[in-house]
């Protein structure tokens, strides 16, 4: 395939990059598309420090390659502003046993009985999950480990960046927007991921076939964009390049494959889905966050409550969600998070497979598309 000046930056052989996708982009995922040319990513989002350095040792015994880390900095954790109530509302934290009564009925209504909270809230490793401890706990472990390649899927990572470039690292910021684009480059990071509306997780207002050329125009001249959002196969690489993307950020097309970190329901899930198959809620997270459509989505849709700001909502949504997925429920009512795109995917595969499939797709509608256009 083509190299691009990604290949240069990152050391690897193909200009597509793993999405760091929570708990999905394993060692072994992350892995095996560096083996296959790419650059995997770990999805490290809700691995605390010892997990995280678990996976960063695991990552070195599967691969010489580069390989990146994958996190969440998100602003309003690290000011603590979440933590305040709104102009003349409850506190956030206070409706937290209200909404958890809901999940007490959802569970109810569904037939699933309630885990152990054992199983739901599990010893901590570190600080609480999502705190602005927690993110920084974890930032102490990517600079203690010297990984190559920092990735921050939300957030600016500008506290550490003197540490990182010490270290060598090379460090990415996932953006949504412009605005987002014009706050990070100047930090001094070495590529921002322009990640539209179509793409699975944290999302964006923005389209992807919108979004990927408006951020090359305001900061290409300055670092490289990767086009992320939908991109599912060579198609949609060749796409990312044609509107001035010089590389991938792939998440949905690998979630697919047999190294996945997520339940055989949820791949099953995204197996059977067609491009309407998902939806941008609240429900999960606290933030909009593209998602395969289930009961969980649904009913919290109908309810009409208003989700919680980082980090409550997921004290509300998890016992639900880790309930189902023990009831062998995950399918229709945790699928997961995922991108418009998987609607093209049909099988689960190693993802060696998906990775040549996308390389040689790239190639070949670059080529055959640039001779049939030009005859
Ligand atoms: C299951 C799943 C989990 C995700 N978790 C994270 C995450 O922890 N950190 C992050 O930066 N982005 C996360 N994302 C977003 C991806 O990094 C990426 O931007 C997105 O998957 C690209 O769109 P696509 O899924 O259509 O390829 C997640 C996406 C999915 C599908």
């Amino acid at each position: 395939m083509f190299r691009t000046s990604i290949c240069d930056l990152f050391g690897i052989e193909h200009p597509i990059v793993l999405a760091g996708m929570g708990q999905a982009s394993t060692p072994e995922l992350a892995a095996a598309v560096s083996n296959a040319g790419g650059l995997g990513v770990l999805g490290a989002a809700s691995a605390g420090p010892r997990q995280l350095r678990e996976w960063i040792h695991r990552t070195r015994a599967l691969t010489d390659k580069p390989f990146g880390v994958d996190t969440l900095l998100p602003a309003s954790v690290r000011r603590g502003a979440s933590l305040k109530a709104p102009s003349n509302g409850p506190l956030p934290k206070d409706l937290v046993p209200e909404y958890q009564a809901f999940a007490t009925e959802f569970l109810k209504g569904q037939g699933i009985a309630p885990a152990d909270p054992k199983d739901i809230w599990p010893e901590p490793d570190g600080p609480a999950m999502l705190s602005k401890e927690f993110f920084e706990a974890q930032m102490d472990v990517i600079i203690e480990e010297k990984v190559a390649v920092y990735a921050s899927g939300l957030g600016s990572p500008q506290p550490w960046m003197e540490r990182l470039k010490a270290n060598g690292t090379k460090v990415i910021c996932v953006v949504g927007t412009v605005r987002h684009a014009l706050q990070v480059v100047p930090v001094g990071i070495d590529a921002v991921v322009a990640q539209g509306h179509d793409g699975g997780g944290h999302n964006s207002p923005i389209g992807t076939l919108a979004l990927i050329p408006q951020v090359v125009d305001a900061v290409g001249d300055k670092v490289p964009v990767l086009g992320a959002g939908g991109i599912s196969d060579g198609r949609g690489i060749a796409a990312a390049m044609m509107l001035g993307a010089s590389g991938v950020w792939i998440g949905s097309a690998f979630l697919a494959s047999e190294e996945a970190g997520i339940l055989p329901g949820q791949k099953q899930a995204i197996v059977e889905a067609n491009e309407e198959g998902t939806t941008v809620s609240r429900s999960v997270t606290g933030k909009p966050a593209r998602m395969i459509k289930s009961k969980w989505t649904q009913l919290w849709n109908e309810s009409e409550n208003e989700p919680l700001p980082m980090p409550y909502q997921s004290q509300v949504s998890r016992p639900a969600l880790i309930s189902a997925n023990l009831a062998g429920r995950s399918q229709d009512v945790n699928p997961g998070f995922a991108g418009q795109g998987i609607g093209m995917i049909k099988a689960v595969r190693p993802a060696a497979v998906i990775m040549a499939d996308l390389v040689e797709g790239a190639d070949r509608v670059l080529r055959e598309r640039m001779a049939a256009l030009a005859r």
